[in-house]
């Protein structure tokens, strides 16, 4: 039987009533709506993350993180049950029911993961340049630019451990001593592979460093005591 509904474009995994899923997806509803009602775009020299360079183009190195692997196999588990661990006795919920991954409906554009790379790659300079910004707003060093170089060195290291990265770095060439500047490109494929072990762990830490500095940037809009300066220039 088709795991597929509404002329196969609507995964059989979205249509199955799972609460995890819909509240997945109320709190993504709801943090859009927050960032459009509550902006906080520009606030005594910081850039908020979430706005930089502007929120409109968030769609792009959104869906960048969304096509991620780390979260794929993530989301594909946690909520749409399917597949669960290999050791799992009960892979999916029903014996007929096969894993079609990004093979099915809406999944297929987890295959352009490796284009959304360059949208991702592109934002990067504007998180320094909020960095630089914000120490240029005030002439010092004060906590939130901090955690805004911590945010923007987080998601280089994410975006740089990228799986479609490795591929363009030397995971594309077959023999290293059979091309121009193979010694170089084998050094910083070691490299990137170094990194790119890491990649599930800096995909959540680069997550939370947004949620954290927006956080943060909102806590100082609500007149909170918490940002101090640390080095005047
Ligand atoms: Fe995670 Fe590319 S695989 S960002």
């Amino acid at each position: 039987m088709s795991r597929l509904d509404w002329k196969g474009l609507v995964p059989y995994e979205l249509l199955e009533p799972n609460w995890r899923l819909w509240s997945f997806i109320a709190i993504l509803v709801v943090g859009f709506w927050a960032l459009m009602t509550f902006p906080v775009s520009q606030l005594s020299g910081y850039i908020d993350p979430f706005y930089s360079p502007t929120i409109l183009i968030v769609p792009l190195p959104g869906a960048f993180r969304l096509t991620c692997y780390a979260y794929r196999k993530d989301y594909h588990r946690h909520l749409f049950n399917h597949p669960l661990g290999c050791a799992n006795p009960d892979r999916g919920d029903a014996v007929s029911r096969k894993y079609t991954g990004e093979r099915s409906g809406v999944f297929q554009l987890e295959n352009f993961h490796r284009y959304f790379l360059y949208a991702g790659l592109a934002i990067l300079p504007f998180f320094y340049y909020d960095f630089a910004h914000s120490l240029a707003f005030a002439d010092s060093l004060r906590l939130g630019s901090l955690f805004l170089l911590a945010n923007a060195l987080a998601l280089t290291a994410w975006t740089l451990s990228c799986h479609a990265f490795r591929h363009i770095v030397g995971g594309n060439v077959d023999c290293y001593s059979c091309v121009a500047g193979g010694g170089a490109r084998k050094d910083i494929y070691d490299r990137q592979s170094w990194l790119n072990k890491h990649h599930e762990a800096l995909a959540w830490i680069s997550l939370l460093t947004i949620f954290f500095t927006d956080l943060y940037l909102r806590g100082l809009s609500a007149h909170l005591p918490i940002d101090t300066t640390l080095l005047r220039f």
